[in-house]
């Protein structure tokens, strides 16, 4: 019995190494930060050979702009470091939370919102804020909405997001998400 019930867990464990790692990026409306954030995750996923092993995607918890690619805004400021943003806005639905393994929200209102769309106390447990892979701005704790700003709003969201998905990949890599 007890021997049953370890091979089981061996299979389980080798079904989850075959299986891509996804994370899935979240902001407002999913034409700003999460396309951006999921461009950046993707380049450094990509710079250390891990993309048969990691996926990205991104969503919004407001569908108002589903279908739509990134604010004009942010693919040109994303372009000029090198990113080509050419996701299609989407909403965040209950079944993303089975579908992917970690969910990132770039402020607290992301976060309130995830947690109320979540199904289950697991669910829940798969959502993390941005904020906390920020580490060279010490005066942002979250990755702030700059569709009102002006060009400085998104070179900020580049800056942290830079900082903050090469420190969440590392965690990522490290096993610290499993
Ligand atoms: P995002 O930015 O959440 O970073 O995509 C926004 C995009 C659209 C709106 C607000 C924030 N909006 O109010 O339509």
């Amino acid at each position: 019995m007890l021997m049953k019930f370890v091979n089981l867990r061996k299979v389980k464990a080798t079904m989850n190494r075959e299986k891509r790692y996804k994370v899935l990026m979240v902001c407002l409306g999913n034409i700003c930060r999460s396309p951006a954030a999921q461009g950046v995750l993707e380049r450094l996923i990509a710079a250390r050979g891990l993309s048969d092993k990691i996926e990205v995607d991104s969503a919004g918890t407001y569908g108002g702009h589903s279908g739509q690619l990134p604010d004009s805004r942010m693919r040109n400021h994303a372009g000029r470091r090198g990113y080509t943003l050419t996701h299609r806005a989407r909403q965040v639905k209950a079944w993303d939370f089975d579908d992917f393994d970690l969910i990132v929200g770039m402020d607290d209102g992301n976060i309130r919102d995830l947690q109320r769309l979540a199904p289950s106390a697991a669910a829940r447990g798969k959502v993390v804020m941005m904020g906390r892979y920020i580490r060279n701005n010490r005066y942002y704790d979250y990755v702030p909405d700059p569709y009102y700003e002006g060009s400085e709003g998104f070179e900020l969201v580049l800056d942290l997001l830079e900082d903050a998905c090469a420190n969440l990949l590392d965690e990522i890599e490290g096993g610290m998400w499993q």
